[in-house]
């Protein structure tokens, strides 16, 4: 094993046996690679010739460019062209953490640095890696996207259980957990993607309380947290923050890993920049160090960095005043459109689907009776020029990209199709 590794490992062992008890074989083979070419670069940076980092400048120093690039942007040319260090922009990372702990003002200031990664999609790639030995457990419906991350071409299994039973189902997420083996990996996206629920503030009692117990009887639980839709929240009494809140700081036998980013918090979707964050009760400055370093190898050896423009972009536009306001803007925009879905649909009678909780995000499942999504889907679209998302027994709408004045029709749509459908 690497020398990086084993230093890397043996921090981690003395600060929290626990945590390095969670780490996968890969996750504790990562190193972030301390004397390569990175930090021989960084150690060069203000000699008078540096002649080490592989970016191009010209004589004066500043980056060697195109110049039909940069005359498209007002930033800094060294601010966009030059590569981001592989753990994201210092005070990008410094700013995210700020802005964690001010949208969980329940969370304690006990987290590690975010880590920047590229997009949501890389954090839990670099979560796979670190942690995921054989299997991981998510309720189901879940984000497709978690086959390919989590399961395909590899040997690990997504072991599923029904996210709803009479509103959140705690006797079979208390099930799994309490199942054979010590470790247990575990996935929560709230607000969840395709279902659009969010547990109430009662329910994340009871989920929190179910993996204390579980804790405390001896399982070591490492909670991965999906928070893409992140403040998406349309109803009183849902929990409002993210669940990494009551987790990061619950019990020494808890890592709770929160993965989030800018792609739907800040409807910036192509600017692919995500974070990883990591806490556990007693979590101390040198453990959380040595895991920032482990996910900022994993990002050295999968993309090196994410991209710089974009970081730059986004630590500006925290910054500037209307930030808040915009995005209040936005989120309006969306809720009025919950607002008529709910509406709409409380017209319709229960024959041909039943919706599925829903109260926060982008998204809203109806669980179709008697007729086929994929058909009816394929129908909508060649009959009725509408598309939406089959998943098995389910049509997802994403009210999140339909137009206000085009909800009521949108549903006549589905609810004709499923009509004919069934004849
Ligand atoms: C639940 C969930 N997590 C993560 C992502 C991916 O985010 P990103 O585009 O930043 O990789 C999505 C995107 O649809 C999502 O729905």
């Amino acid at each position: 094993m690497n020398k990086n590794a084993k230093e890397l490992n043996l921090i981690v062992k003395n600060e929290n046996p626990i945590v390095y008890s969670m780490l996968s074989k890969k996750g504790r083979e990562i190193f972030f690679p301390k004397n390569g070419i990175i930090a021989q670069s960084a150690e060069a940076k203000d000699s008078d010739i540096n002649a080490s980092i592989g970016i191009a400048f010209n004589d004066d120093n500043s980056p060697l460019i195109l110049d039909i690039i940069s005359k498209k942007l007002k930033l800094k040319n060294k601010n966009a062209f030059t590569y981001a260090p592989s753990y994201g922009k210092p005070q990008l990372r410094k700013k995210w953490k700020e802005m964690i702990l001010k949208k969980n003002p329940s969370l304690f200031d006990n987290i590690s640095l975010p880590v920047v990664t590229s997009g949501l999609t890389h954090g839990h790639s670099i979560f796979k890696y670190l942690f995921i030995e054989d299997e991981i457990i998510i309720p189901d419906p879940f984000w497709g996207n978690y086959n390919l991350i989590f399961t395909n071409g590899q040997s690990t299994k997504i072991k599923k259980f029904p996210l709803f039973s009479d509103g959140f189902n705690i006797t079979d997420l208390e099930k799994m957990l309490n199942s054979d083996g010590e470790k247990k990996v575990l996935l929560f996206n709230f607000p969840n993607n395709p279902t659009g629920y969010t547990p109430t503030t009662k329910e994340v009692e009871m989920i929190v309380e179910v993996i204390k117990n579980s804790a405390k009887n001896g399982k070591k639980i490492v909670v991965i947290c999906d928070d893409a839709y992140f403040g998406l929240v349309y109803e009183k009494g849902i929990y409002q923050e993210s669940i990494f809140s009551k987790l990061a700081n619950i019990h020494k036998n808890v890592l709770a890993v929160k993965v989030d980013g800018v792609t739907k918090e800040d409807y910036a979707w192509g600017f692919r920049i995500g974070f990883i964050t990591f806490g556990t009760k007693d979590g101390n400055e040198k453990l959380y160090s040595a895991l920032a370093d482990k996910a900022a190898g994993v990002v050295r050896k999968s993309i090196s960095s994410a991209c710089h423009l974009s970081q730059t972009f986004l630590l500006d536009a925290f910054e500037d005043p209307n930030y808040e306001k915009e995005k209040n803007e936005n989120y309006k925009i969306l809720k009025n459109r919950y607002k008529m879905v709910k509406k709409v649909l409380a017209k319709y009678d229960n024959k041909y689907f039943d919706p599925l909780p829903f109260n926060s995000g982008y998204f809203m499942c109806l669980k179709l009776k008697g007729v086929d999504a994929e058909k009816v889907r394929q129908k909508l679209l060649k009959k009725y020029n509408t598309g939406v998302i089959a998943i098995d027994d389910k049509l997802r709408i994403a009210f999140s990209s339909a137009p206000l004045s085009k909800i009521e029709k949108l549903f006549e749509n589905i609810y004709l199709t499923c009509k004919e459908e069934m004849k």
